[in-house]
């Protein structure tokens, strides 16, 4: 009997033992926390189909950085919504620009924590679209042609400033073509050779974008996103994309959206070297949140599972607005 068939339970008997043979594990520094800066006083505005998620008004965004600081979570990703949008993005760029402001104010007081820049248009340009936008009709409807090349000096432009203000990482989320390129060839030319660069080497056109983009107000006006965001239905097309961001000096590279893209994580973790980041977009959060408030699911154990899953995956670091909940969490245990 005892040759007859194998005893994983042995391996499963207690808790020391099953902490013993763990194969993954959850570290608070192993989390993101992405931020949203907005414009006005006295703001603290929950995003409605992110509850628990807020805009922050510059006087107030302390609060919710202290908390993350005091959480022992190492980084922020600042995302702004400006209060005047024009057809160029010229709030991405300009030095008083919401981000801008919200990263001097956070490296003043926080200067230990990890500022990380998304450099993107579309949080500041009124069409919604993340670069220069030329648009004309055909048949009725309206097609929106973002010019690769015209966005490339912008987005450098924005890389740049964001650098300027503090920024302790570049973020390029944009996916034009060459964004590495540009963004590293400015970066090095401003002085700051020493600035990262994580890629969103690897960004799909999802619909799971859809509560930032409420928090955000960054829906495009006309068209969608798939002439730049990558078709949800290719996998090798991501190890392609990776490795022209690699070639172009990608420090490190992104996967988003995570749930559905598993096998993606795992395909760029097996193929490349450098850190690996799962970005655990809003609609991933919206769809637990919904599911719990309902009481129909267990929220810790469904976001530990996830958040394990992405890790086994192949990522290194998840950004998700689940940070602060999870390193919560891993201190009560
Ligand atoms: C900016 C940007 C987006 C997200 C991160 N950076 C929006 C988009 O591409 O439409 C989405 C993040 C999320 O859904 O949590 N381009």
């Amino acid at each position: 009997m005892s040759q007859a068939f194998t005893r994983h339970r042995r391996l499963r008997k207690t808790a020391a033992i099953r902490s013993m043979v763990r194969e993954t594990r959850l570290h608070r520094t192993d989390f993101i926390q992405p931020v949203f800066v907005t414009y006005g006083t006295n703001v603290k505005q929950e995003i409605s189909s992110m509850p628990g998620v807020y805009n922050f008004s510059m006087d107030r965004i302390g609060e919710e950085i202290q908390e993350i600081v005091d959480l022992g979570i190492p980084a922020v990703m600042v995302f702004g919504v400006p209060e005047t949008k024009d057809s160029v993005g010229s709030g991405a760029y300009s030095e008083q620009g919401i981000v801008q402001q919200a990263i001097r104010y956070i490296k003043e007081h926080y200067p230990q924590l990890v500022v990380i820049a998304d450099t993107c248009l579309c949080e500041f340009t009124d069409h919604g679209h993340c670069g220069v936008v030329h648009a004309h009709e055909i048949d009725g409807h309206i097609h929106a042609d973002v010019d690769n090349d015209e966005s490339l000096e912008l987005l450098a432009q924005t890389a740049v400033s964001q650098a300027q203000a503090g920024a302790d990482i570049i973020a390029p989320s944009n996916m034009m073509d060459g964004f590495v390129y540009a963004i590293r060839a400015a970066l090095d030319d401003a002085g700051f050779q020493d600035i990262p660069i994580m890629s969103y080497a690897v960004k799909y056109a999802s619909a799971f974008y859809g509560p930032f983009r409420e928090a955000a107000q960054s829906a495009p006006q006309f068209g969608d996103r798939k002439s730049y965001q990558m078709d949800p239905a290719n996998v090798r097309e991501a190890l392609r994309e990776a490795e022209s961001d690699v070639q172009e000096g990608a420090d490190m590279l992104m996967v988003k959206p995570s749930l559905a893209y598993m096998d993606v994580l795992r395909a760029v973790r097996e193929n490349f070297d450098l850190p690996l980041v799962a970005y655990n977009v809003s609609g991933e959060y919206a769809m637990v949140k919904a599911a719990a408030q309902q009481g129909w699911i267990d929220e810790r154990g469904i976001v530990t599972e996830m958040m394990l899953g992405f890790k086994r995956a192949g990522a290194d670091m998840i950004i998700t607005y689940f940070s602060k909940d999870v390193a919560r969490w891993l201190r009560e245990e």
